[in-house]
């Protein structure tokens, strides 16, 4: 038996899980390869968006999410990841690249590897129901653990948040354009159902996507805004792996979420956000609404995922 190495059923499961992340627009822009002693993700620069105009930003924070889905996964099932963060200068797509040591995985590594089948993007609105200081406190904590740090908007600072949420979906036509081409594909294991999809305020809507009324409940969800020190590739990774704990931890604990890019896609509403909410000492990586699911809400279907097959490179013995 291969003590150094797990085997290739156990890579494939962990690798099942990884692809459970979230990603913008359910683009899922990831590539793993398996090697002799190490596994590595890429980001697919074909799924990343070049509409948003983000430099690829969202699409490293979700290949992040998809990095700290994996180490989960292996953790739970006896791997401890060392991940080597953007180990080639030569190529910024190579985002890691993970050597594995033998690991007897702790409570949590089950409880948060068990969440990943469990967490779902919930647009709905959040009941009422306090949530818990401890339960943000321990959101908050493992978000610096990963090289981030998490915001809870409140009062004044909350209400300009809302507002730059509210002003978003009107002000940045290239993202409406993007959302209608990964949105409705009823056919292909990929993008946002249309049914997801707020009703626009913008008249007559966006071509391709089918407006659902937005919701007359009211919505008390928490605001968190995830931020980072500096705003490099590195930062943008580090923040999908704090945004993966964030969803993990919230999904443990019975709490639903939804993570939101779409206002910091437009550069005014981004420095909005960092001078109004982050006292301009971070830059958002990403909104996160956090809450209670209503008792009446119904269940969610879960979004699709492209098969492993898919987002996996043939293996590449190492060359003697
Ligand atoms: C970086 C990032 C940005 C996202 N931005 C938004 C957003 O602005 N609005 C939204 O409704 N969902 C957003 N999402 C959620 C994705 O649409 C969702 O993860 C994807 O459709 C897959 O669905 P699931 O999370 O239920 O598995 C974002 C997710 C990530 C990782």
């Amino acid at each position: 038996m291969n003590h150094g190495w797990p085997d290739e059923p156990t890579l494939r499961a962990a690798l099942t899980l990884a692809v459970r992340a979230p990603s913008v627009h359910n683009t899922q822009p990831w590539r793993f390869r398996i090697s002799d002693h190490h596994v590595d993700l890429h980001l697919d620069p074909t799924r990343a968006n070049p509409l948003a105009g983000t430099e690829q930003r969202d699409a490293v924070l979700s290949c992040g999410a998809a990095l700290h889905h994996l180490r989960i996964a292996l953790a739970a099932a006896g791997w401890s990841a060392v991940v080597h963060r953007l180990p080639n200068p030569a190529d910024p797509n190579h985002l890691a690249s993970i050597e594995l040591v033998p690991h007897r995985p702790t409570m949590l590594e089950h409880a948060l590897s068990g969440a990943i089948l469990r967490r779902q993007t919930d647009r709905r609105s959040f009941s009422s129901a306090p949530i818990p200081p401890g339960y943000l406190g321990l959101v908050k904590e493992r978000a610096t653990t990963l090289g981030a740090n998490v915001r809870q908007a409140a009062d004044a600072t909350r209400e300009r948040l809302v507002e730059a949420l509210r002003t978003a979906p009107d002000a940045d036509a290239g993202y409406r354009l993007e959302l209608a081409d990964w949105s409705g594909r009823p056919a292909t294991p990929d993008g946002v159902s249309a049914h997801s999809i707020p009703l626009y305020s913008h008249p007559g809507g966006v071509p391709g996507i089918v407006p659902v009324p937005r919701q007359a409940a009211p919505d008390f969800a928490e605001l968190l805004v995830l931020g980072t020190s500096t705003d490099d590739r590195l930062a943008q990774l580090c923040a999908g792996e704090a945004l993966s704990a964030v969803l993990l931890t919230a999904t443990n604990v019975g709490l639903a979420t939804c993570a939101l890019t779409e206002p910091l896609e437009i550069p005014e509403l981004r420095q909005r956000i960092r001078v109004g909410v982050l006292d301009d000492l971070a830059y958002p990586q990403a909104v996160i609404r956090i809450g209670w699911a209503s008792a009446a809400a119904a269940a969610l279907p879960f979004a699709p995922r492209r098969a492993l097959a898919d987002v996996l490179d043939p293996f590449e013995p190492a060359a003697c």
